[in-house]
């Protein structure tokens, strides 16, 4: 089976101690992964554009140890963060036969977002891609003669987004850029459930630099645990239509993609918005996970477009949050739109300014 060339052999060496460190961005979809089987398999394709700002640091201390247990401390912006532990301990339990060193190390997570922690913006993401990347990392040093330092191969950041998915699903769209396709779909030659892939159809122009204005309009906890999401998927009424439209909208945004058509592109991309907080207004228990402010600033949207016929549209993830996306082109004009009109309805006004990138970096 695919999945075994993941499987970790036994090393012949032991690395002394030692640290890695990687920057990983975080990830807006366009077409939404939410629904899953198995461990951690998406029941439908998704398609993001990796983002630029947005990233997580990640350095990995390692200390060669004997017992056998895991041992590992978790920090963010130098402070303990027991919280995260739990997490980071389901994820080693999880990758263990994958990369079997993990027992005979003690590590330290430094970890730390450009983006402020109680944004509510998932660092899941740029975060279990960055610890990924640093334990693939760590497994080729393991592996290469002790002058040589190589450089990760496609193999390796196969790998790496294996794991990471392990960690947090849409995480392992997370390692490349500038769009990511994860999960199988039958017109997406190489695509795969296990890991993302880039995207390597032609791509107009005017996505090569799009933008992602992130409204920060609540940044509490998540109301709904991705967790909880995905699992209401599972007895969930429309279930079947949902995974099944979004096939079809990742269909539909190939040529899209190709001519440049921004129009086409703001019905899929908002659709499949409103499709996933659908899914989750119609699951059993039901839950409304955009806020007022939230409709505020859809509506504000929706006639700024039909006002000045600019090409501004929304997305949103599984919260109140809006990422705001927008051609280059109108950089200036959508920003002075934000500040002007939209920011109001953010917390403290903040918002992130970002736009496509291109993926993961060694530090
Ligand atoms: O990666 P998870 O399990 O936290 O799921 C997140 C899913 C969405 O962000 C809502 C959509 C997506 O495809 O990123």
């Amino acid at each position: 089976m695919a999945i075994d060339r993941f499987v970790g052999s036994s090393y012949s060496q032991k690395l002394p101690s030692g640290s890695i460190s990687w920057q990983s961005p975080s990830n807006i979809a366009l077409v939404k992964y939410w629904g899953k089987y198995g461990e951690q398999l998406p029941m439908n394709s998704s398609i993001s554009f990796t983002l630029k700002n947005s990233h997580t640091n990640t350095t990995m201390f390692f200390e060669p140890k004997s017992s056998s247990e895991f041992e590992f401390e978790v920090f963010l912006d130098g402070k303990r963060e027991s919280s995260f532990e739990p997490k980071i301990l389901k994820f080693f339990e999880r990758i263990e036969k994958y990369i079997p060193f993990i027992r005979d190390y003690k590590f330290r997570i430094e970890t730390s977002n450009s983006f402020p922690h109680s944004s509510g913006i998932a660092s899941s993401a740029s975060g279990m891609s960055a610890l990924a990347l640093c334990l693939v990392d760590m497994e080729l040093q393991l592996r290469s003669t002790p002058d040589g330092s190589p450089s990760l191969s496609e193999a390796d950041i196969q790998k790496a987004s294996f794991l990471a998915r392990l960690g947090s699903g849409s995480a392992c769209r997370s390692l490349q850029g500038p769009i990511i396709v994860w999960g199988e779909h039958p017109e997406i030659e190489g695509s795969s459930n296990l890991y993302g892939t880039q995207y390597k159809f032609e791509v107009h122009e005017k996505f090569h630099n799009y933008q992602d204005t992130i409204l920060l309009v609540d940044k509490g906890e998540k109301q709904v645990s991705s967790t909880v999401g995905h699992e209401l998927m599972h007895d969930h009424p429309f279930a079947k239509q949902r995974f099944e439209q979004a096939g079809s909208n990742l269909s539909k945004l190939i040529p899209v993609l190709k001519n440049g058509d921004v129009s086409e592109f703001i019905k899929i991309v908002e659709s499949e918005a409103l499709s996933l907080h659908a899914m989750m207004m119609t699951s059993m228990p039901y839950f409304i996970l955009m806020k007022p402010n939230t409709l505020e600033i859809l509506n504000r949207i929706w006639a700024f477009r039909e006002e000045t016929g600019s090409k501004v549209c929304f997305t949103l993830d599984a919260g109140a949050n809006v990422h705001v996306l927008y051609p280059e082109a109108e950089k200036e004009s959508v920003l002075n739109f934000i500040n002007t009109e939209l920011s109001q309805f953010c917390k403290n006004n903040e918002f992130i300014v970002d736009e496509v990138g291109f993926g993961a970096v060694k530090k």
